[in-house]
């Protein structure tokens, strides 16, 4: 098996030093168990990882390979991923969020790899005897978040790790650990801070331990959270007595109980919860029945939609692009 490492801070800083503690907790679970384990150790920050454009060419995969047309460091990134049983993410937050790169890489990898469309496709290509689709796009995948923050309070790294769980959430990948890694100011450093690195080591340890094991029967590593799937507490509110999971997509009630809030979430919601196969096809069936409706609209309206875009057309932009 492969646990493939992604550091996406500055070289030989923070993330990078996480990445490798973490992976080193990889390899002596490996040792301590005797699984097979092959660790890759990758950082992204200098590579070019452009923004996905919507042009919808990686949805055609006539060969069976998905590929983004942009020929940019994505590309070997994809392979990386699609090789890998395991991964470990470890990104910077940059204001309040994470760092730009790992949403690149995430909407260029998640849609295009989306694990309900792809059981879909791979069904219709067995029936029409096309080219099937690679196999690693039906694998299963562990995989381990840190968010590292300068910032004293959390506060401050509030969407980081909550962001990193979208690049897991379209393949259905698992996710066994995450650590909010905020407070590196003051801590100066990783050396300095034995106790973190111990949390990271463990981490990975636990990560190499989940590998091939069946999703319901994994181990968590983390703080419990308000949400039982992702363990964050990002939710949204509404008035009700309902509250949804920013990132599962997940609803739960509002019970208080000794001046304490409590958020139920029944089994049905857990399992519909958007990194799950139950999730992926409730939107893949959302974008299905968008597409019944909008087609016979836009052909309806094509002349009076082409004349439209034809007027915005003439708003030129300030500065001219090469492509579409
Ligand atoms: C542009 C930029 C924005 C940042 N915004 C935040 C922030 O909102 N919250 C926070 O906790 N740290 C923030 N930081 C600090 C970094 O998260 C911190 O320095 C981290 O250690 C960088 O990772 P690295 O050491 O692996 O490169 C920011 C740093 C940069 C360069």
């Amino acid at each position: 098996m492969k646990v493939l490492g992604i550091s996406m801070g500055r070289k030989n800083e923070r993330s990078d030093i996480y990445c490798k503690q973490a992976l080193m907790g990889v390899e002596a679970a490996a040792k301590a168990s005797g699984k097979d384990i092959e660790v890759e150790f990758l950082n992204t920050v200098t590579l070019d990882i452009g923004q996905c454009r919507g042009c919808g060419a990686c949805s055609k995969a006539p060969d069976g390979k998905i590929k983004c047309w942009i020929k940019d460091d994505y590309l070997m990134v994809e392979e990386k991923i699609l090789d890998a049983d395991g991964i470990i993410i470890v990104a910077p937050v940059y204001s309040v969020g994470i760092v730009g790169q790992l949403k690149n890489i995430t909407d260029r990898f998640g849609a295009a790899h989306d694990r309900a469309s792809m059981i879909d496709e791979q069904e219709k290509r067995k029936a029409d005897g096309r080219p099937l689709l690679d196999e690693r796009y039906f694998k299963d995948r562990w995989v381990s978040y840190i968010a590292v923050g300068g910032a004293w309070t959390p506060d401050w790294t509030g969407m980081g790790l909550p962001m990193m769980h979208l690049f897991s959430c379209s393949q259905a990948m698992k996710v066994v650990g995450q650590i909010n890694a905020n407070d590196q100011g003051r801590k100066t450093s990783p050396f300095l801070d034995p106790p973190m690195m111990e949390d990271v080591f463990k981490m990975g340890e636990n990560l190499a331990n989940n590998l091939g094991v069946p999703y319901e029967e994994t181990t968590w590593f983390g703080e419990e959270g308000t949400c039982p799937t992702c363990h964050l507490n990002l939710m949204t509110v509404d008035g009700t007595d309902t509250v949804t999971c920013a990132v599962c997509g997940s609803h739960g009630k509002v019970e208080m109980a000794d001046g304490k809030m409590k958020i139920v979430f029944p089994t049905e919601e857990v399992k519909r919860a958007r990194n799950t196969i139950v999730g992926l096809n409730e939107h893949h069936a959302e974008i299905g029945e968008m597409m019944r409706i909008c087609i016979p609209i836009i052909m309806e309206k094509k002349d009076f939609l082409d004349e439209k875009k034809k007027e915005y057309a003439a708003y030129k932009p300030v500065w001219k692009t090469t492509e579409a």
